[in-house]
């Protein structure tokens, strides 16, 4: 069984991209078990406390840290990723550096028709970086990108678009390859 973590971008109790993460670890929990970190404990990165941070730094830096990969779901805010999201990857860009070469897969979704595509090319440039450096899944084939998101779930928060499930199968596939290489 792999360990994976995942990191959600919206801290917001009804947010697509916590629920998308949700049916991951339903749809898949026989072979992943996908730990949800929260992100929301997370106080806002300072120099001066990262060699003795508080114990929610602790604890997320070393479940990632433990962790066979990572699976990010970022929304775009403002045609990038999230504030929320850029305070949990500074935390872990510095001191162990626990994403270098951490195996990683982007996941986004919008009301819109962009899909999250322009949050996730600056996701990627910045997951490059000299102090996260993470091994990122290549976009070609795994671009998850759900655009008209709010159609995709019920009400209830379920992913129910079947297009949408059985591309995420095949990219999740291709991620635990990946992990593997
Ligand atoms: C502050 C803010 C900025 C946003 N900027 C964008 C944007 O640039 N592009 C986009 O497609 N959607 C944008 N949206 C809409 C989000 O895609 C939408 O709120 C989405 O549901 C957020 O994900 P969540 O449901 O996981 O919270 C923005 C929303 C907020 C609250």
């Amino acid at each position: 069984m792999k360990q994976i973590v995942a990191l959600v971008g919206s801290i917001r109790k009804d947010s697509i991209h916590m629920n998308l993460v949700k049916h991951l670890k339903e749809r898949y929990k026989d072979r992943l078990n996908i730990e949800i970190l929260d992100l929301k404990q997370l106080p806002f990165y300072d120099q001066d406390i990262e060699l003795e941070p508080p114990q929610s730094v602790v604890a997320f830096k070393k479940a990632v840290k433990e962790a066979d990969g990572v699976i990010i779901a970022t929304p775009e805010y403002n045609w990038s990723f999230s504030g929320v999201l850029k305070n949990a990857l500074d935390w872990l860009s510095r001191v162990e550096r626990e994403m270098t070469g951490k195996p990683t897969m982007l996941l986004g979704a919008s009301p819109g028709i962009m899909g999250t595509i322009r949050a996730q090319l600056q996701l990627r440039q910045v997951l490059a970086s000299p102090g996260i450096q993470a091994r990122v899944l290549p976009p070609s084939q795994n671009e998850v990108v759900i655009t008209q998101a709010f159609e995709k779930f019920d009400e209830a928060g379920k992913l129910i678009d079947q297009s949408t499930i059985e591309f995420l199968d095949k990219v999740i596939g291709n991620f635990e390859e990946f992990i593997e290489e």
